[in-house]
């Protein structure tokens, strides 16, 4: 009987997208990314000390690619590895090459039930060089927080179940809570961040949007100012305390820009029972991925 061993935290993502210009003013200009790398089809983001956190392949696609979840060590990732396979999930090793390409010690790739490629990784590598955001702000919340969290659209509950039972029971990943309205939501958690991924149904399979939280609420509001791409106005979030707005990526999901004071953690899987996602705040302008 093997065991889930459950990632620590979102490390990285691979976004899918059409031209990479777009990606390069709004990566940096407007979430304040530093690009450290671009060729031809990639353009790549710090946010940290990670060498990469955020890579955009121009590939004509839009939505991620791929999602990379940190594991401890070698030993969790082949843990983690025989448990799949023992669940009958189709597992591949990484190759050292692709290992390079995502800076990371090692890895393997997998699909969840809804086609989304994921890959877990040990090791990330760092550097000691400092990270120069794109524009003035002090910084994004990561560490073992890892770079935020991931919000996924799902069709219908049948999916949302083949999801949960893949995520929780064969991944480890634990239920924070869950909404019945307004609408049918599942946060889970997987460090003391409220929840690095979470589903929302809403009648189609697609990313929703990616939160990257910033050490100061002036980063947040000096983005506001600065915005061409607004989705959501400034809202507070019932249920993690995030005080955010959200914008369109050129890649058909939305990037919600946050801060917050207090973190809210739970472990309970309670239902959180109140009718508005939101404390305040929060109005729909543009729908993307949503
Ligand atoms: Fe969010």
């Amino acid at each position: 009987m093997t065991r889930a061993v459950a990632p620590q935290a979102l490390g990285y993502i691979g976004v899918r997208a059409k031209a990479l210009d777009d990606w390069a003013s709004y990566g940096a200009g407007l979430l304040g990314l530093q690009r450290v790398d671009q060729s031809r089809s990639t353009i790549a983001f710090r946010m940290d000390d990670h060498k990469q956190r955020v890579a955009v392949h121009a590939d004509g696609g839009e939505g991620i690619g791929f999602f990379g979840w940190e594991v401890a060590d070698a030993t969790s990732l082949e843990a983690l590895a025989a448990h799949l396979d023992n669940g009958g999930i189709a597992v591949a090793h990484g190759s050292r090459a692709l290992a390079d390409e995502r800076h990371v010690t090692d890895l393997i790739v997998l699909s969840d039930p809804v086609g989304n490629r994921l890959e877990f990784f040990h090791g990330a590598q760092t550097t000691t060089e400092a990270f120069r955001p794109g524009r003035c702000i002090s910084g994004f919340r990561t560490g073992p927080l890892g770079l935020g969290h991931v919000v996924l659209n799902v069709d219908r509950p049948d999916t949302l179940a083949r999801l949960m039972a893949f995520y929780r029971d064969m991944l480890g990943f634990r239920l924070t809570d869950y909404y019945s309205e307004p609408f049918i939501a599942r946060f889970l958690h997987v460090n003391p961040r409220h929840h690095s991924l979470a589903f929302i149904q809403t009648g189609k399979n697609a990313v929703h949007h990616v939160m990257m939280e910033l050490f100061s609420f002036d980063d947040v509001g000096l983005a506001l100012a600065e915005e061409g791409r607004l989705a959501v106005t400034l809202g507070r979030h019932t249920s993690d305390f995030i005080t955010s707005f959200y914008t369109c990526t050129p890649s058909s999901f939305m990037v919600e820009y946050g801060w917050a004071r207090a973190r809210s953690t739970s472990s309970t899987g309670r239902l959180m029972s109140a009718k508005r996602a939101r404390a305040y705040g929060g109005t729909t302008l543009a729908v993307s991925g949503g």
